[in-house]
């Protein structure tokens, strides 16, 4: 990345580290075990890629994106919700995430599941309170609802999780990997890019944002099935080797390692034409072909 384009990262980074903080700020004393493990989760770290990307949207949509963090934030809550509950024993049974013990490893798992479900409810309470205090209207406050809750819901990353687990032990089509794909990962990852077009007020935009958020998101997902394989534990900050012992269905265990990485390569180019159709692209530019190469 270039760098000019790091110290903006570093800077949407930060500001969004710090506005997570200050979410989970108030810990109500009776309830304060769920406070600290939704913080343990959100503070460990993370790319902080989908609330950079509603960030990121808004401005080159040529919205005033400092005004939002907060709303931006709201899609990593939900994010952390899907890793702590993805990591469960139920689920992927995986003891790390984002280099430290997975969020059931230091509280106990009705903590963690407690912890997972307030994250994904938190967001609807921020985005109701923008429309009451004026930050946002009414009516983007309903679209922003809206387009959230289906990317989280059966027709969204819950859908996907689901299938994901299904797909467990049996070879499926790359169609329905594809779709698996789409909803595990690329409903938020879409649902960040129009959610920073609805705050910038350009619902003309947005069909380029899910143009390149489609993309973007098959792309991503691959190298995360790659990094499974090739990628370290120190590096990723989770296990690798998670998806084999498993017995997941990825683009790796369907495609091949070889096929992946040139599949992942012409969706990458795909998006970075879809950015043309936006001014001030360079930073979303350089973001994208960062997520092709990234080691975490
Ligand atoms: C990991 O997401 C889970 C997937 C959807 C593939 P990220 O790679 O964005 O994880 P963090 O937020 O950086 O930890
Ligand atoms: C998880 O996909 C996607 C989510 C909805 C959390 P993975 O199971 O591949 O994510 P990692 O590799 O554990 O981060
Ligand atoms: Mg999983
Ligand atoms: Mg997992
Ligand atoms: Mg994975």
């Amino acid at each position: 990345m270039k760098a000019n384009n790091q110290v903006i990262f570093n800077n949407y980074q930060n500001e969004i580290n710090e506005c997570l903080l200050s979410i989970t700020a108030d810990k109500p004393q009776l309830q304060k075990a769920v406070c600290e493990a939704m913080e343990y989760s959100l503070s460990a770290g993370g790319k902080r890629l989908r609330p950079m990307l509603v960030l990121e949207f808004c401005r080159i949509c040529g919205g005033d994106y400092k005004k939002y963090v907060e709303i931006a934030c709201c899609i990593e809550l939900v994010h952390t919700f899907s890793l702590i509950h993805d990591d469960l024993p139920c689920m992927d049974n995986d003891d790390f995430r984002r280099g430290r013990p997975s969020c059931h490893k230091v509280y106990p798992e009705s903590i963690a599941l407690l912890a997972g479900d307030a994250l994904n409810t938190l967001p609807f309470e921020i985005i109701t309170n923008k429309a009451l205090d004026g930050t946002i209207s009414f009516e983007t406050a309903v679209k922003l609802v809206n387009v959230l809750s289906s990317a989280i819901g059966v027709n969204g990353m819950i859908g996907g999780q689901v299938i994901d687990i299904e797909a467990e032990n049996r070879k499926i089509s790359l169609d329905e990997l594809n779709l698996l794909q789409s909803l595990k990962t690329g409903a938020l990852i879409k649902a960040s890019c129009v959610m920073g077009c609805l705050i910038a007020d350009r619902e003309d935009l947005i069909h380029y944002a899910e143009r390149y958020a489609e993309n973007v998101g098959r792309s991503f997902q691959i190298v995360d099935d790659i990094l499974d394989v090739e990628g370290s534990f120190e590096e990723l900050g989770k296990p690798i080797g998670s998806d084999k012992e498993s017995e997941k269905s990825t683009y790796v265990s369907i495609l091949g390692l070889e096929e992946s990485k040139k599949i992942s390569k012409v969706l990458t180019d795909e998006a970075l034409k879809v950015v043309e159709n936006f001014d001030n692209n360079d930073f979303l530019k350089d973001v994208t072909e960062y997520l092709l190469v990234r080691k975490n």
